[in-house]
């Protein structure tokens, strides 16, 4: 068995400004799926949103992330990121990352970009690839800590409790069961304080703009540790994802829009003003509808983001990864309109925590994607999730430092029981039930939604959770095997929440029931097993 101070699960930006905090104070082991860098932080292009300039003002930003947010933003949360945020940019700042600057009468200050919802230029960035530059900054700073091990290629299974291990006392988390890729054995490592910074679930839909490792893992696993979950029905589909055949999962970042991009119809008509007057840089919920209503309307596959009027030096030096990506499929975006389609984005809800970050089971908190502080409420504020990730990161780390818990004996946690499993046989089982989840996620619990549809997913996904089950109880786990039982887990929790919300708010809209209803649904849905 191993041990350490803190354990965090997860090499995003929440994860990794975690870990930089924790190995202050003590021993870190930062476990992560594939390699360090194969996180969502890496492929954020747009940027985060933080107050710098002097037209710019919290008030505003506090304001237009509430208004985002539909009703169930929390505003001191919202106050505390929006406030926090300068002071943690400009750490990133002192290690070593460079916002991107422009020349302004004689002077250089910071570019701001701008995205749907902001009232204000804003968005700090570097280029169109700035999440990758913030995961590499945040790297190289954890590659110079002596104390934090880094172990890529190693999956968390489960969280170790003490009321799984049937201790009497309050619960908490012990620890985590760690699967190393490479030799298949499953490792017990212990922590009583241990960070989930998982990221989201975007694999869960047909269609998303995620990597391969947003399997909603965190949520997960908190679930079946007892751990309170809320808000999963919001989740955000982008607007505009590359619709192209072989293109899997490439984002073309808001800042497209930002820069005067224009959303036109497969007849070439600006049709987002028909939805909203605000045009193509309506908050994304709105355009997101608008899409797929137009798209189903007029039985064309995808819309067009068109941004060729203006200057090609300005496209090539603002956007060179969209620009170069675009170019690999055969697309010019300095000459042609770009073919998109919405696709899942962000998961807004996930792991309830308090402003510091602790969920409801001692030792255990949650930073970035896969918490739920109140921050984003029923719909997130473009570039505000680095920002998020960055203040609450901070925060937590401080609240684990300074609240260890004590009282608990050093028991001996019990290893692994793999038992007489056996590899599993048939690996298209596993693929077609992934098929199957997302599937049907995308079409019956997508952009708009009925209960009718919902029923049917829960239903399905109720018969394909027990198939799973007894696979992970016969076979041996693989990270594949794993993956897919979480998909499933979240994927329920997602149908379980939509169904509890008989109204539409923000990111949640149905059919069935098209008002927003204050009166019975300005709140939380707060999901608990026990
Ligand atoms: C984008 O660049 O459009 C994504 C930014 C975000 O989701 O915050």
């Amino acid at each position: 068995m191993k041990e350490y101070d803190f354990v965090v699960i997860g090499s995003g930006i929440a994860g990794l400004a975690f870990a930089l905090k924790a190995a202050r104070h003590g021993s870190v082991a930062v476990i992560t799926k594939r390699k360090g860098a194969d996180t969502n932080t890496a492929w954020a292009q747009g940027g985060i949103a933080c107050v710098t300039s002097d037209e710019d003002s919290f008030e505003l930003h506090v304001r237009d992330t509430l208004e985002a947010g539909a009703g169930l933003c929390d505003e001191a949360v919202v106050r505390a990121v929006v406030t926090e945020g300068p002071e943690r940019i400009s750490e990133l700042a002192e290690i070593g990352l460079q916002f991107d600057k422009r020349e302004v009468s004689g002077h250089r200050e910071l570019d701001l970009g701008k995205e749907g919802g902001h009232s204000k230029r804003r968005v700090l960035h570097v280029r169109d690839a700035t999440g990758k530059e913030i995961e590499e900054t945040l790297l190289r700073e954890l590659g110079r800590q002596s104390n934090v091990k880094l172990l890529e290629n190693h999956m968390a299974v489960d969280l170790i409790t003490a009321a799984k291990l049937g201790f009497a006392t309050e619960d908490r988390c012990l620890g985590v069961y760690v699967l190393d890729e490479k030799t298949g054995e499953v490792e017990t490592i212990r922590s009583d304080r241990t960070a989930l910074a998982t990221g989201g679930c975007g694999k869960v839909y047909l269609y998303t703009t995620n990597p391969d490792i947003a399997t909603g893992d965190g949520v997960a696993m908190a679930w079946r540790a007892g751990v309170e979950i809320a808000n999963m029905e919001f989740i955000q589909f982008h607007p505009t994802c590359l619709f192209h055949a072989e293109a899997k999962s490439f984002l073309i970042s808001e800042a497209v829009r930002g820069e005067g991009g224009i959303l036109r119809n497969h007849r070439g008509k600006n049709f987002i003003k028909r939805y909203d007057a605000r045009g193509s840089l309506a908050p994304r919920d709105i355009v997101a509808r608008a899409i797929d209503a137009e798209i189903k309307r007029s039985g064309a596959k995808c819309v067009f983001l068109d941004i060729t009027h203006k200057p090609p030096e300005f496209i090539r030096k603002r956007f060179p990864h969209i620009y170069q990506t675009c170019l690999r499929f055969g697309i010019d975006m300095l000459k042609q309109a770009i073919p998109v389609v919405p696709a899942a984005h962000y998961q807004c809800g996930g792991i309830k925590t308090d402003m510091n970050g602790a969920t409801s089971l001692l030792g255990l908190y949650a930073v970035g994607e896969v918490a739920c502080i109140g921050m984003h409420g029923a719909n997130r504020l473009a570039s505000n999730s680095l920002l998020e990730g960055l203040v609450m990161a901070h925060r937590a780390a401080a609240a684990a430092v300074h609240r260890r818990p004590g009282g608990i004996q050093k028991v001996a946690l019990p290893e692994w029981q793999s038992g007489n499993v056996q590899d599993v046989d048939e690996l298209v089982v596993i693929y077609h039930n992934w098929d199957e989840i997302r599937r049907l996620m995308w079409d019956y619990v997508g952009i708009v939604r009925t209960d009718k549809r919902l029923q049917r997913a829960s239903a399905r996904l109720r018969n394909l959770q027990r198939e799973i089950r007894e696979f992970y109880w016969n076979f041996k786990v693989s990270v594949d095997l794993l993956e897919l039982r979480n998909l499933a887990a979240v994927a329920a929790l997602i149908v379980d929440s939509a169904l509890c919300r008989k109204e539409s708010r923000g990111l949640h809209y149905t059919l069935d029931y098209s008002q927003t209803d204050d009166r019975q649904f300005k709140h939380d849905t707060v999901l608990s097993r026990w």
